[in-house]
């Protein structure tokens, strides 16, 4: 029996230790595929490139703009060293590209190397793979040789019909997020950063300007030389082919627009020069020699683009009355928070845009004054609530996961709103000149590099919280970053500074006040924006005539207030403002100010078949970029959203 119990006893021992042993490897594993998810996790998932295998350091172009048959054609040279997890195969990212050859380039001979295409994925394009010989230098060149589509998604066409001037084509880029695949085979993530030379034919008569030096002038020929000795990553190589004119505005400022709207952009935007003064004397050295902006014709989707030493920016802001050029403030705060130190992939991207809306807001208020800074933040707010309405949770957090996500799709103004909240809140706790200091410094240390929400809370650990205790904890921090919604501990920015217009709008509500007694003379844009936004969802057809007889505000040239009118004119089915909606919809091809207006439509039956008409109409207009977005929205069935 004894015999028995001990074996008994020694099996049940045995069990034990192998169930403690499984166990243990179960932990191990455990621990191994949660190393495995980190190392996973710093990778950008909006590339099929490594970094870590072979990095791209030097790009030079060779391409000619083709605009019969709306393409670039012509080589991209690009030098590489070999890092740890080399192994003969090289990626780059590609979309709607057609390849011609890669060519391996050594003192000067050239031979050619096998490489295939892989899948197309909606998202991220085709990997283009490269098969290189056994024996390589650390760092070698491949000369890829190469043709763009005529519907590239980082490229525009426009016809001489669609410019200010209506004499020549225009062509321009906008590669940020993953867009400049589709114009340049290489390392498409934010984490790889290239320097580049560019030789740009184009017809004579026209100009192209590019995110670069230009290293001499225009020839007859039509050749344009460009350099950019500072490393960028890719998002922000661009270039624009067209019509365009020189002014300047100060000593390292100045204004690329089609002559028509030179004069106009130059008055607009006469601050720029002192922006960059300000920025300088907030956040350290401008490190890029010259900030130039380049005026787009009005179908550029986004308002602006911080194109590095030149920002592309949206005519639709040229207001007249310099109301709305914060948004020169945002793109040239890029400078520092995007450009000099960049999200490293766009899982990151408050770094950028959150940073950056903080940083335009104190250019704003030293520029303009507190007043106009706070109204600018109070509509801010405002459309981050509007945003968290519509957004699921997870895209309500500052660090989002994207893995299989379109960074287009998800585009919101959380990171920028939301990011600018978080450092006013840490300003407030810490001081605004502790805040400053911490950031230029931030600037500096990261300087040409790539930061991730990781090397942020490092940073602010050992740079603020260790150095001032007691007044924010780390796990507040963090309910910032990673949960949704906005933490108690926000500021919100209060309404004060709209008190006259509330009060003027709440006595117009309650029939007191007719609008015509209502005093706007000295009301800015941001007021009128206010004033609209806040307006309840329904009014009566009397309602919407008063104000509109009132303020003429279906033909409001200033075309954000127009936007907020219209897209009360379509929740009102207020019929005598559809013919402007029309037209802006035709005209006008910035996101912003179009999506809302097509969303909006899109939930009546009748808003819905007026919506598709007119895009049908506008389509050959709009960028693709904006056509994908609109299409969502207009044929949701068949985008399959
Ligand atoms: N970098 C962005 C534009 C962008 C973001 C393009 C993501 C593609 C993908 C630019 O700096 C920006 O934020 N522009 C804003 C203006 C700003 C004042 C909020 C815009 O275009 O509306
Ligand atoms: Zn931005």
């Amino acid at each position: 029996m004894s015999c028995g119990g001990e074996s008994l006893l020694n099996t049940r021992g045995r069990k034990r230790n192998m169930e403690i042993k499984t166990f243990r490897q179960l932990l191990l594993l455990l621990a191994m595929l949660l190393a495995v998810r980190t190392a996973l996790a710093h990778q950008d998932v909006h590339t099929y490139s490594d970094p870590r295998a072979y990095q791209q350091r030097h790009l030079e172009l060779d391409l000619v703009t083709d605009f019969a048959a709306r393409r670039l054609a012509g080589t991209a040279t690009i030098s590489f060293t070999r890092g740890t997890r080399a192994d003969g195969r090289l990626v780059l990212d590609t979309r709607d590209l057609l390849i011609r050859s890669v060519a391996l380039v050594d003192a000067g001979t050239s031979s050619l190397l096998p490489f295939e295409l892989g899948k197309h994925d909606p998202i991220l394009g085709r990997a283009l793979t490269i098969h290189l010989p056994r024996e390589l230098p650390p760092s070698f060149v491949l000369a890829v040789s190469y043709e763009t589509s005529p519907e590239a998604s980082g490229l525009q066409w426009l016809t001489p019909r669609q410019t200010a001037g209506g004499r020549h084509p225009f062509l321009f880029s906008q590669s940020q997020a993953i867009h400049a695949r589709s114009w340049v085979p290489l390392q498409d993530t934010p984490a790889a950063r290239i320097t580049f030379g560019a030789t740009i034919s184009t017809p004579p008569e026209l100009l192209a300007v590019m995110s670069a030096a230009r290293v001499a002038e225009a020839s007859a020929a039509g050749k344009h030389v460009f350099e950019m000795r500072q490393a960028i990553p890719s998002y922000l190589l661009a270039i624009a082919v067209g019509e365009l004119e020189f002014g300047e505005i100060g000593a390292r400022t100045g204004v690329y627009a089609e002559p028509e709207v030179l004069e106009s952009a130059l008055a607009e935007f006469e601050d720029t020069e002192k922006m960059l003064e300000i920025s300088e004397a907030l956040f350290g050295a401008y490190r890029w020699e010259r900030y130039d902006l380049l005026i787009l014709p009005p179908s550029f989707p986004y308002g602006g683009m911080e194109n590095p030493r030149l920002s592309f920016i949206t005519p639709t802001v040229l207001a007249g009355d310099k109301s709305l050029v914060s948004l020169i403030a945002h793109e040239l705060a890029h400078s520092w928070s995007g450009n000099l130190v960049t999200n490293a992939n766009w899982e990151e991207f408050w770094l950028n845009e959150g940073f950056t809306t903080f940083l335009e807001g104190r250019i704003t208020g030293a520029l303009y004054g507190e007043r106009q800074q706070r109204m600018e933040e109070r509509l801010g707010y405002e459309s981050l609530l509007e945003a968290f309405g519509q957004l699921e949770p997870r895209f309500q957090k500052l660090k989002v996961e994207l893995e299989g996500v379109d960074p287009d799709a998800i585009f919101s103004v959380v990171p920028y709103e939301k990011g600018r909240m978080m450092l006013d809140w840490l300003a407030t706790e810490f001081g605004d000149q502790v805040i400053n200091a911490f950031l230029t410094e931030w600037f500096d240390t990261n300087a040409f590099g790539s930061v991730t929400t990781a090397d942020f809370l490092d940073y602010l650990q050992n740079k603020l919280l260790d150095r001032h205790p007691g007044k924010v904890t780390m796990d507040e921090v963090r309910a910032w970053i990673y949960e949704p919604g906005l933490p108690d501990n926000a500021i919100i920015p209060p309404t004060g500074v709209f008190a006259e217009v509330e009060a003027a709008r709440d006595a117009w509500l309650a029939g007191r006040l007719k609008a015509a007694r209502i005093d706007t003379g000295d009301w800015s844009t941001q007021d009128w924006l206010f004033f609209l936004n806040n307006l309840p969802g329904k009014l009566s057809k009397r309602q919407m005539k008063d104000l509109d007889q009132t303020f003429d505000l279906t033909n409001s040239s200033n075309n954000e207030i127009a936007h907020s009118w219209l897209r009360m004119a379509i929740r009102n089915d207020y019929r005598p403002a559809w013919p402007r909606l029309e037209q802006y919809l035709l005209s006008i091809g910035r996101n912003k100010l179009i999506k809302p207006l097509y969303e909006e439509l899109a939930k009546s039956d009748e808003g819905m078949r007026f919506a598709r008409r007119v895009f049908e109409q506008a389509k050959p207009g709009y960028h693709p970029q904006t056509l994908a977005a609109v299409m969502k929205i207009v044929y949701p069935a068949e985008v399959g959203s």
